[in-house]
Formats: C-alpha cells, sequence, structure tokens
C-alpha cells in the first residue's frame, strides 16, 4: 500500500528507479551528508541491492515520488524493532533543485504519521553528522526531533573526525508538533 503525504507520495522502490538511485549512490554531496559510507558502486552492486529488497517486516526503503517530477529520493524505516517499538529512520533528496521546498519535511512528517499511527511504533531513531544543517533545520527545527547526545569524531571525512548527533522522536513529540503546527489540517 503506497503511503500519501501532502505532496509526497511513498511507495515500492522498482527496477525502473535504478538509475537514478545509482547515480545518488555515486554522488560525493550526498555520500558527504549521509551516515553511512561505501565505495564507488557499479549498476550490478546497484542490481543486487535491489534484489535483496524482498518484503521484510524489519527493513523497508520507500521512493518518494512528487507528482510531475517523479522520483526524488528515498527514505527508509530499518531495523524495526516490533517488541520495543522504535526503528532507525534516514532520507534523501537527489537532486539539488528539488531541495529546500518542503519535500522533506512532507516526508518525515509523513513517514511519521505512519509509523505511529499505522505500524504502532512509539520512537524513531536518527543520527546527523554536525555539518549537516540542512538536515538538522529539517528535523529538529522543523519536525519535532530532539537532540538527545553526541558521539564524538565519530565520521572520518575530508581529513578529520567529526561528530555524530544522535537525535529522536517520540509518538508524544509528534503529536505535541501537529497539535501546534496543525499540519495535516493547514
Ligand atoms: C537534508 C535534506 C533531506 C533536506 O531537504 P530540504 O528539501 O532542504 O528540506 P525542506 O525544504 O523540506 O525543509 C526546509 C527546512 O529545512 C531546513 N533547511 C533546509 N536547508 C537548510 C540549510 N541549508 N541550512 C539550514 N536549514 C536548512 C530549514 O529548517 C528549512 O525550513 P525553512 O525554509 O522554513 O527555514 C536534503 O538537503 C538532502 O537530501 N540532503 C542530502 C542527504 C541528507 O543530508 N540526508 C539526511 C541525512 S541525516
Amino acid at each position: 500500500m503506497n503511503i500519501r503525504g501532502k505532496k509526497v507520495l511513498l511507495r515500492a522502490i522498482e527496477q525502473t528507479d535504478l538509475v537514478l538511485l545509482h547515480k545518488w549512490a555515486n554522488d560525493p554531496y550526498i555520500n558527504s551528508m549521509i551516515g553511512g559510507w561505501h565505495f564507488p558502486t557499479n549498476m550490478r552492486d546497484q542490481q543486487k541491492w535491489f534484489e535483496t529488497l524482498s518484503v521484510s517486516s524489519l527493513n523497508q526503503r520507500f521512493a518518494i515520488e512528487a507528482s510531475e517530477l517523479g522520483l526524488i529520493g528515498t527514505a527508509n524505516l530499518v531495523d524495526i524493532n516490533w517488541k520495543d517499538k522504535n526503528a532507525f529512520h534516514g532520507m534523501l533528496l537527489g537532486d539539488k533543485d528539488v531541495r529546500g521546498k518542503g519535500y522533506a519535511v512532507d516526508t518525515i512528517m509523513t513517514i511519521m504519521r505512519y509509523a505511529f499511527e499505522e505500524l504502532g511504533l512509539n520512537r524513531l531513531d536518527g543520527s546527523i553528522i554536525e555539518y549537516n544543517k540542512p538536515s538538522y533545520g529539517v528535523y529538529v527545527k522543523k519536525c519535532g526531533w530532539k537532540e538527545e547526545g553526541v558521539q564524538r569524531e565519530w565520521h572520518y571525512r575530508n581529513n578529520r573526525f567529526w561528530d555524530k548527533m544522535i537525535v529522536g522522536v517520540t509518538k508524544r513529540d509528534y503529536a505535541e508538533l501537529i497539535q501546534k503546527n496543525n499540519y495535516w489540517n493547514e
């Protein structure tokens, strides 16, 4: 079942998405901003990754689609812990032209609504490299996530170590946020 936000639709990743996903997987800017890392990947690696995306109740990866633009990025809910009711979430928007237009806010609001109101989860975890100002702005300033700690010198990028900021949001934080910003009715 597709997951609908106000501006975006979260849907399953299809074979036809792989060309763009492969381009983004090798994009130096995106890789400098996200937590994980990998060596340059070829299309065969991308295809193999796609083939591991079988339906899993523990890891879900979604294509972010916007009307008229089509595929604009990816978002995930991974390491879903059904007992303690939490999961890890991350996202990216692939092209710089689509950033700064509210698609990330809508994706995160949609992911939170789905996680808390459909899956019955109670909190989401995330992490942000200390210099990723857009990510801090969108998660912490706009979407109600809280800074919960810092893992010092966790990332090695551009010849030095950088802190990893631990962030998270609870179902209660989300309820307070939508009461305050009236996101779904504005
Ligand atoms: C992080 C990312 C998803 C944000 O997407 P976006 O399209 O810029 O975000 P939106 O337009 O939905 O949200 C705008 C809000 O984000 C914040 N923001 C966006 N760019 C910002 C910047 N350069 N500096 C500070 N805050 C910024 C602001 O709070 C802004 O709200 P405002 O316009 O009212 O000030 C996008 O930049 C991205 O995909 N980056 C590469 C991958 C990545 O960093 N992923 C997250 C890893 S933790």
